[in-house]
């Protein structure tokens, strides 16, 4: 018995299925890759839990310990520090093309009903990314790590009502410590990379029965064919995204690999505390206003974020004739623009 009839027979698959499964038609817009950016994210996250299972091969989640093993990483281990620059730019590309991703959606209105729902499980989906990265960065255990981890429980305290319980639960006590670490480790390592994973699947499988929606472009009119193959062809144009940022991947992790700064110390508060990028336009909004007020901006943001689709069907009842929802986004971008543009030259 030659090895495929073996194989089909200890391993039955149904072809048919595995056809149907991916002959999914794909809207001609999505041959250009601009249009298809959902899938980076998707990738970074892969690379996140490769290079991130590497890293805990060294990584030590105890407060004596966790700065010393990541300069071991960084300085000792073979390619220690290849395989942690990695990590790191793959969590900021993952973030960058999401914020990427939200925009295209959002300016397309492709989260207009059936696909609300699916653009609520994206809001949900950004969050706990966000919240990947900020785990991330404290189990460093650096100067910034620490001091990030004591402002962002300082920020999550102040939410009205259930604030102390949230913060009192992040640090596993009144302070961060030991526990907030173990906590942060578990949060890192399992729980939101599994949350995220099953929140991708259900993501995912909304957009397989809704299908994407259809964008004409000049030119398409004369195309014979409406839709395209997910394989081979949509399969290839996202492989040629793939192996693009791959080696822009390696090529910043090259240039730019991740730094150590000096080890957390809870009795010296650094002259600037400066947490990730993505974080800038939150830290801006809490320097300019008092800790309430700070606490609401971005709570009532997410809020309106996450409601976008019905409140952008109210808007056209009330004004068909208005892009109404389109100037809303763009003040919002440039609100945001401004306020990490603020905090990137401002002290
Ligand atoms: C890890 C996170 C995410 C992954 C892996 C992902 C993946 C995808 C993919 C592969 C598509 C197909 C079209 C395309 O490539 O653009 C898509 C479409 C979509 N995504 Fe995401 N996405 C993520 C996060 C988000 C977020 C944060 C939002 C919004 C808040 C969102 C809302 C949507 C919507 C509404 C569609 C349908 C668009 C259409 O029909 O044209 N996604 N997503």
């Amino acid at each position: 018995m030659g090895f495929t009839k073996w194989l089909s027979k200890s391993f039955p698959v149904d072809q048919e299925a595995l056809i149907q499964l991916t002959a999914e038609p794909i809207p001609n817009h999505l041959k250009r890759w601009w249009w298809a950016l959902g899938g980076t994210p998707m990738y970074m996250f892969v690379v996140q839990v490769i290079t991130g299972l590497m890293l805990i091969f060294y990584y030590v989640p105890d407060t004596e310990h966790a700065y010393k093993s990541i300069a071991y990483i960084t300085y000792e281990a073979d390619y220690g520090w290849l395989i942690r620059s990695i990590h790191r730019w793959s969590s900021n590309i993952m973030i960058a093309s999401l914020i990427l991703h939200m925009m295209r959606v959002f300016f397309t209105k492709s989260y207009k009903a059936p696909r609300d729902l699916n653009w609520m499980f994206g809001v949900v989906l950004f969050l706990l990314t966000l919240m990947l990265g900020f785990t991330g960065y404290s189990l460093v255990y650096e100067q910034m790590s620490y001091w990030a981890m004591k402002v962002g429980t300082g920020i999550a305290g102040a939410t009205p009502f259930i604030g102390g319980w949230i913060a009192d639960f992040m640090r596993g006590g009144s302070e961060i410590g030991q526990n907030t670490l173990t906590r942060f480790f578990l949060f890192h390592v399992v729980l939101l990379p599994i949350l995220i994973a099953l929140a991708v699947v259900v993501h995912l499988y909304l957009i397989r029965t809704h299908g994407v929606t259809e964008h004409k472009f000049k030119g398409d009119e004369n195309l014979e064919k409406k839709t395209f193959p997910l394989w081979p062809d949509h399969i290839m144009t996202e492989l040629v995204m793939v192996s693009i940022i791959m080696v822009a991947l390696v090529v910043l992790a090259i240039l730019f690999p991740a730094q150590l700064g000096d080890p957390a110390n809870p009795n010296v508060t650094p002259l600037h505390i400066k947490p990730e990028w993505y974080f800038y336009p939150v830290f801006r909004w809490l320097k300019v206003t008092n800790l309430m007020i700070g606490v609401l901006g971005p709570i009532s943001f997410l809020g309106i974020l996450f409601f976008w689709p019905f409140i952008d069907k109210t808007f056209d009842k009330w004004f068909p004739e208005r892009e109404v929802g389109f100037w809303i986004g763009i003040i919002g971008m440039l609100t945001i623009c401004v306020f990490t543009i603020w905090e990137i030259f401002g002290h």
